[in-house]
């Protein structure tokens, strides 16, 4: 999909969130107003939250009513439009009755030509590209009148999703053996229900499948102080403040993403080159945290650009960790773009969920961004009071891109002098926090995403907990006074 058009797609989860409101209190106003944040404050009129999901149809049929159940909680979870398949001669008990050979289900199921016939049409199946499709197993399969369905409409360049239920049967190759019968259509795995299957557990499935829906522009960059997140143009929430693993070895870094877990942090950040992901994974694995609440960001290397199909799997085996939610470009090198075209594959297979670049600045950017399907969910860069990219940030905010900070505290050999800023130090004790936690919450209410590095579990749990107090947009100021363009690494 084109990049602009990615700015306007954001996934499902967006329709729990409540539209955002910017803060309106004396104390931030103009922080509100100059700043790229705002906090989710109160529920706001339904029609508000309304996504625009009118691309998105789910389709059932459906004849005791376990499938319409599951298609009406996905209807309700996406806001989709609905179609129930009705059978021009409906199925009777006895037609149902699957211990007899010669029933009518068990007929149509054993002759695989049977084509019941359908009641009605689904209108403008043109406006829609996404469509779920529902059925009950019968013997294994989808019922014959799933065939009469799709054979009779185009579904070409339509995702199809199957879903199914059934007594104890799994999908199987029920969703396989329909792919014949449709031309030009991209199929995802489909997805078995029971009849005691309940919301949470369809808005899980949907969350998995990394499909992208529309929904309003606002809630794309906009940080949910509340819930500690921002919605990217993915569609996938990213918490807002995390870990950084860089330097970390493998005990170290093992440990720290456990801490780091405990305390309730769900941003691990870490790259093929701090030579760490296999002990993120395991501590990821190991933490007892569903792996959907945790959200992971690896990078590959400029050396790894001329093989990045060998680096992705590289890091997906590493980490083994199902899927990876976040993948970064390190550096701008050679074969940049055909290493970024192949993350979007991997994205469009679900293996990873959104991409990005990091050290990419304007220049780069202008350079990079046409050539590319996908625009960046994130870029990470160099950001800290003495580094602060003030050209860069909001170039990058403005075309729907999420930033975040490398080096928020200056880095490591760097942190005491930020750390013991005179003017940091004095907001810190205003607020009596820590001036880690100044640096950090200025940086969040920059719009600015943190993962401070650590391997001490006391800054870890610190670091995360700048939720409690907000800056002035005088102390805001005061912080940007600090400014010296003072870069802390070569890149
Ligand atoms: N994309 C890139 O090119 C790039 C480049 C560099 C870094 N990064 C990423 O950005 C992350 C952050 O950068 P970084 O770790 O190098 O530097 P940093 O976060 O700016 O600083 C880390 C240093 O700060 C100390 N620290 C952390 N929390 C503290 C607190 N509350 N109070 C006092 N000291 C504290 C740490 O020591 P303790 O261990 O004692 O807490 C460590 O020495 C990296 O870990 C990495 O994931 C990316
Ligand atoms: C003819 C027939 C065959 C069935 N075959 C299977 C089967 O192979 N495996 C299974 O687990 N359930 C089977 N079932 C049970 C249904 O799949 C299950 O009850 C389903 O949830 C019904 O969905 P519905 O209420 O939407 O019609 C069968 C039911 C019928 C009527």
């Amino acid at each position: 999909m084109k990049k602009m058009i990615s700015i306007f797609i954001v996934f499902i989860l967006a329709l729990s969130i409540t539209a955002c409101a910017e803060k309106n209190t004396e104390s931030n106003s103009s922080t509100a107003e100059e700043g790229k944040y705002s906090e989710i404050t109160e529920a706001v009129d339904d029609d508000l939250q309304k996504t625009d999901n009118s691309n998105v149809l789910v389709v059932y049929f459906s004849n005791t009513g376990t499938t319409e159940q599951i298609a009406k909680l996905i209807g309700e979870i996406l806001d989709a439009d609905m179609h129930q398949i009705i059978a021009k001669a409906p199925y009777t008990d006895e037609d149902r009755d699957y211990t007899n050979n010669s029933s009518r289900c068990n007929r149509e199921q054993a002759d695989e030509t049977a084509r019941p016939e359908i009641d009605g049409n689904v209108e403008n199946l043109e406006q829609y590209d996404t469509i779920f499709l529902g059925y009950p197993i019968w013997h294994g399969q989808a019922p014959r009148i799933i065939s009469t369905f799709i054979e009779s409409y185009d579904f070409s360049d339509k995702i199809i999703i199957p879903f199914c239920t059934s007594h104890s049967s799994g999908i199987g190759s029920s969703a396989d053996n329909l792919h014949e019968l449709v031309q030009g259509a991209t199929w995802k795995e489909g997805e078995r229900f029971s009849v005691d299957s309940d919301k949470q557990e369809v808005q899980k499935w949907i969350d998995r499948l990394g499909i992208s829906f529309h929904v309003t522009e606002e809630a794309v960059g906009v940080f949910d102080m509340e819930n500690k997140k921002v919605k990217l143009n993915s569609g996938y929430d990213m918490p807002i403040v995390g870990l950084g693993t860089y330097a970390l070895s493998d005990e170290e870094c093992y440990n720290s993403v456990r801490a780091l877990l405990e305390n309730g942090g769900r941003l691990i950040d870490t790259a093929y080159m701090y030579h760490n992901e296999a002990a993120v994974g395991r501590a990821v694995r190991d933490s007892g945290v569903p792996r959907e609440e945790i959200f992971v960001t690896t990078k590959i290397y400029p050396s790894q650009f001329g093989n990045p199909k060998a680096a992705i799997d590289l890091a997906l085996e590493t980490l083994d960790i199902e899927y990876i939610d976040l993948m970064l470009l390190h550096h701008p090198g050679k074969g940049d773009v055909d290493a970024y075209k192949t993350m979007e594959q991997y994205v469009a297979d679900g293996k990873i969920k959104s991409i990005g670049l990091s050290n990419w600045y304007i220049k780069e950017l202008e350079n990079f961004l046409p050539q590319v399907s996908i625009t960046p969910a994130v870029v990470q860069n160099e950001i800290h009071p003495y580094y602060q990219e003030t050209d860069v940030i909001p170039y990058i905010q403005n075309l729907g891109i999420v930033v975040e900070s490398w080096f928020p505290l200056g880095g490591r050999g760097y942190t005491k002098e930020l750390l013991i800023n005179e003017t940091i130090m004095k907001i810190a004790e205003n607020h009596n926090v820590s001036a880690a936690q100044v640096i950090l919450r200025w940086d969040l209410q920059n719009g600015v995403i943190v993962m401070p590095g650590s391997s001490n579990p006391k800054h870890i749990k610190e670091n995360l907990d700048v939720f409690d107090f907000e800056l002035s947009e005088d102390e805001m100021n005061q912080i940007r006074g600090l400014n010296r363009d003072e870069k802390h690494d070569w890149y």
